[in-house]
C-alpha cells in the first residue's frame, strides 16, 4: 500500500526511530509498503520515519538511477561499519520536494544490519548505493540532508525549500 511522505518540517524527520526488537507480520508490512511507496515516488531509498513510522528500517532499489546490477536492500537496524573516501554528490529527500543539495559522503561504506528475515548481514557498498544508504542512515537519526551543510550553505538551502514549498501551495 502506498502510503503518504512526510514532508519537512514534520517532527517524525527530526527524531531519531526506534530499533525494531521483532521482525513481525506489522514489521514484514511496513517493508511492503514502504517498497510500494518509494516506487510510485520514483526514489531509491526510503526510511520508515518518512512515512510516519518511527522504526529502525530502510530500503533501497537503485533501479530508478538504472544501476547495473541495480541494488535491492532492506535494512533493519542498520549501522556503519567504516566509512573511507570523500565524495561530493547532488541529493534530492522525497521529503524535499523540489530540492538538491551538494552534500559530501564516504565513498564507499561497511554496513550491518539485520535483513528482512531476521539475520544479520554485513554489506559494503561503493558510489551511488553508498551515499543512499548514507543519506537513509541519517534519516533513521532525525538527520535530514540540509543538516549536513553548515552555515550559508544550510540557510540558502532552507530558503530556497520555504519558497519551493511556497510556490507548491500556491498551486
Ligand atoms: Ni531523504
Amino acid at each position: 500500500m502506498v502510503r503518504e511522505i512526510l514532508i519537512y518540517p514534520h517532527e517524525m524527520l527530526t527524531k531519531p526511530t526506534q530499533e525494531v526488537d521483532v521482525i513481525d507480520n506489522e514489521v514484514r508490512g511496513l517493508i511492503r509498503d514502504m517498497f510500494d511507496t518509494m516506487r510510485e515516488a520514483e526514489g531509491v531509498g526510503l526510511a520508515a520515519n518518512q512515512i510516519g513510522v518511527p522504526l529502525s528500517v530502510m530500503v533501497i532499489d537503485t533501479t530508478p538511477k538504472e544501476e547495473v546490477p541495480p541494488v535491492k536492500l532492506v535494512l533493519i537496524n542498520p549501522k556503519l561499519v567504516k566509512g573511507e573516501g570523500k565524495v561530493k554528490f547532488k541529493e534530492g529527500c522525497l521529503s524535499f520536494p523540489g530540492l538538491s543539495v551538494e552534500v559530501e559522503r564516504f565513498e564507499r561504506v561497511k554496513l550491518s544490519a539485520l535483513n528482512e528475515h531476521g539475520e544479520p548481514v554485513e554489506i559494503e557498498l561503493e558510489g551511488f548505493p553508498a551515499i543512499v544508504f548514507q543519506h537513509e542512515l541519517d534519516h533513521l537519526k532525525g538527520i535530514t540532508f540540509v543538516d549536513r551543510l553548515k552555515g550559508w550553505r544550510r540557510r540558502m538551502a532552507l530558503e530556497k525549500y520555504k519558497k519551493i514549498l511556497r510556490e507548491v501551495q500556491k498551486g
